[in-house]
């Protein structure tokens, strides 16, 4: 049973979610402080109270108790200035200089459902029943602020979301300097830290090491979540493996700059926090004005690593993604990208779809390069409309011509950006993020949209429609190609030029909100070179993300299993491209191309023209062998079996809900002499259960599957090789 339960007596909230629970309590003096968070228990007595001791060097609020100070005691929403000496949740300025605020507890309300996150991406229920919300008012009277702290519990999920909302009640402007979305305070640090850090083409990249004593953390201040880390940590015991011990995950709904970070103090606790990024970040709050911070999703899970992914998996493809594509089976597409670049005209793009229509694929997507005077990246970005020389019969003709190859057309964007050398940025050279007397540095020759104002993203909603609306188009990639130097806005005052960067995430929200609104038939995919902004808080808007510009199958093992840690199947985009890869230089086989393609959204992006007719075959039973099976990958349970990241070999499997069918994939990179003979032990099916397991034509129990497992056929030659086992209940 889901519910929240407030003590009177005992003055402890419990929290319990699916098969999770989550304790507080609020102490003398009204201090709101953590007790517990893991796996589920019928009612909280408080078993294990907090001690309090006389610790030298930690201050006392009270001089009456020296055995209280704030510096030892579990916070929910620590703050700065009055006896805590880690690193706050929340700091905020006042008028009169100072930065010390005393919050304490004013009162609480528990209601059914979830609120809508006001502006922000947030997760969210279809029917009040499915969760329930807690909302903690904190008072500082000194500085007349508010600060609600939402927690909402979901009935089948072992999942709390939170966020903070700060209110100034006061007559004075607030400066806030710090606003974290959560904190946690363990009452432990015996745990290891595990985070996804990467760079362009190497995204996602699995890390996990001990907890040291100190500060240890990651974070983005590039105005995007980034390659470079995703906004996501997990704090996992030691014995902790896919199948078995505990992990808690915090996951930031947020596609801007973030911090997430864990602090070891002195007596053995662990401190996380994790929200906007407080370097170079302040919002002025006037009378009257709230803040509210993007939301995060805490899962815990007692099984390992992997109950813990299926459950963001599970939460997030049903209540994060919407729109129409949430349940629907995604197209195998073909992008050109790859095939043409910038080089292409109506004639090869019909001649693309044409070979595409003839292997099975169903929507053909047009990148860069078709609008304004787009020949390369050096122009045009900004200027929305046909590049006439390139398609002098117009987008529509263009479409129309797809379609008819039985094929829906979808088309690229990068609505953020502006070229210097285009019509929008020779109208509004002021437009873009830039600060007074400073250089404008580009990025793959371009600056980037203020979008904290409202007139650009009224202009790039106004552009974008234009072609959404005169144009079939059933299907969007929305890319974003560098990150924010120079941040600035011509319109913010001075004391708010620090807003920049989180009111242009605003913006976009507002933006990506509008336009997916407007055309609910279209597809988005979101893309930032690749997989620069694949997060919770663009995957509200936009149901799928390009996982990464490296294409390279071997590449992609890594990439793929570390997003899979966070991020549903069905969100990755994944192509199958040509050889030798045009990132990497390798060359693998159609398929093992194929086969770590369709462990994602399949698709192509290579020039079907150019295939051999033994490669023609061999994408034909792949896109028929991924139509017949793309509902149980994409909406299937997912279940890793080997990592990339621990040796040569890489498997995973995807079983349906109803436990009646199985794809078991299996990857080596390189021949060995002297390999171990291999065998897979199959999770997820059901025990009971007799399966057949078609490519070996024999029925097997479920458990046999699971605890004595298939051997991996000894005859797989060479390197870059996979193998496919297809198992379906009899
Ligand atoms: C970066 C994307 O990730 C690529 O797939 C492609 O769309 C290029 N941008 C186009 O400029």
């Amino acid at each position: 049973m889901m519910g929240i339960h407030f003590d009177e007596q005992k003055k402890i909230f419990h929290l319990s979610a699916k098969d999770t629970s989550y304790a507080m309590e609020i102490l003398k003096e009204n201090y709101l402080v953590h007790l517990y968070w893991g796996k589920k228990v019928q009612s909280f007595g408080n078993s294990n109270p907090l001690q309090f001791l006389d610790r030298a060097f930690s201050g006392n609020p009270n001089k009456e108790d020296r055995t209280f100070s704030l510096d030892t005691t579990p916070q929910e929403y620590p703050q700065y200035g009055n006896t805590d000496f880690r690193k706050p949740a929340f700091q905020i300025q006042l008028e009169n200089g100072s930065t010390i605020t005393d919050l304490r507890y004013k009162s609480h309300e528990i209601k059914q459902g979830k609120e809508k996150l006001l502006g922000l991406p947030a997760t969210y229920v279809e029917d009040a029943k499915e969760a329930e919300t807690l909302e903690i008012l904190l008072e500082d009277l000194v500085a007349g602020l508010e600060v609600k702290l939402t927690y909402t519990v979901f009935a089948d999920y072992n999942v709390i979301t939170r966020s903070a909302a700060i209110k100034n009640v006061g007559t004075e402007n607030l400066k806030i300097l710090r606003a974290l979305s959560a904190n946690i305070d363990f009452r432990e640090a015996d745990f290891e830290l595990i985070h996804l850090p990467g760079a362009w083409g190497k995204e996602r990249q699995v890390e996990r090491q001990p907890l040291r004593p100190g500060l240890q953390g990651i974070e983005s201040a590039r105005g995007a979540s980034s390659h470079q880390h995703n906004p996501f940590i997990a704090l996992a015991r030691k014995n902790t493996t896919e199948d078995f011990g505990e992990v808690f995950a915090f996951n930031l709904v947020y596609s801007g700059n973030f911090l997430a970070q864990a602090e070891v103090d002195q007596f053995q606790n662990t401190r996380v926090t994790i929200g906007i990024n407080p370097f170079d970040f302040s919002w002025k709050l006037g009378p009257s004005e709230t803040f509210q911070t993007p939301e995060v999703v805490m899962t815990y899970s007692d099984q390992g690593l992997g109950e813990m992914s299926r459950t963001f998996h599970e939460l997030y493809r049903n209540r994060l993604c919407r729109g129409t594509y949430r349940d629907k089976e995604r197209p195998i597409l073909i992008n050109n990208w790859e095939a043409t670049y910038f080089d292409f005209n109506a004639e090869k793009i019909e001649e693309i779809a044409a070979a595409g229509q003839e292997l099975g694929i169903e929507l053909f997507v047009l990148d860069d390069g078709w609008f304004g005077k787009r020949d390369n990246d050096t122009s045009s970005l900004g200027d929305w409309f046909v590049h006439e020389e390139k398609l002098p019969n117009g987008l529509k003709e263009l479409a129309e011509r797809v379609e008819n190859c039985d094929m829906q057309f979808g088309l690229w964007f990068e609505p953020e950006m502006v070229s210097v050398d285009s019509d929008l940025y020779r109208k509004h050279p002021d437009w873009c993020l830039h600060v007074p007397n400073r250089r404008k540095s580009e990025s793959r020759n371009q600056l980037i949209l203020d979008f904290s104002r409202e007139d650009v993203c009224e202009e790039i909603i106004k552009q974008v429609s234009a072609i959404l609306s005169s144009v079939p188009i059933s299907y969007v990639k929305w890319d974003m190609n560098r990150h924010m130097t120079e941040i600035g806005s011509a319109l913010l005052p001075s004391d708010q030029q620090r807003e920049t960067a989180h009111r242009y995430m605003l913006g976009l929200y507002k933006v990506m909100e509008e336009i997916t609104t407007a055309f609910p038939h279209i597809l988005f995919e979101s893309c930032s070179g690749g997989g620069g902004r694949f997060d919770a808080g663009i995957l509200y808007y936009m149901p799928q993300t390009w996982t990464s510009d490296n294409t390279d199958a071997i590449s992609r093992l890594k990439i793929q299993y570390g997003t899979s840690l966070v991020y549903p199947i069905v969100s990755m985009g994944s192509h199958v491209s040509a050889v030798p890869n045009h990132q990497v230089h390798r060359i693998t086989s159609i398929e093992m191309r194929g086969d770590v393609a369709m462990s994602g959204n399949l698709g192509y992006e290579l020039d079907l023209t150019k295939l051999t007719e033994e490669e023609k075959e061999a994408v034909k039973k792949q896109t028929a062998f991924y139509k017949e099976h793309r509902h149980l990958i994409q909406f299937g349970d997912f279940y890793r079996l080997l990592s990339p990241f621990e040796g040569n070999e890489t498997a995973w499997l995807f079983v349906n809900k109803e436990k009646t069918e199985s794809l078991v994939f299996y990857f080596r990179v390189l021949a060995e002499p002297a390999a171990p003979l291999r065998s897979i032990r199959l999770k997820g099916l059901d025990a009971k259960k007799k399966y057949i397991v078609e490519n070996l034509g024999q029925v097997y129990g479920g458990d046999e599957l699971a605890y004595v497992g298939l051997s991996v056929p000894h005859d797989i030659q060479g390197d870059f090789q996979s193998y496919v086992w297809r198992i379906k209940e009899v």
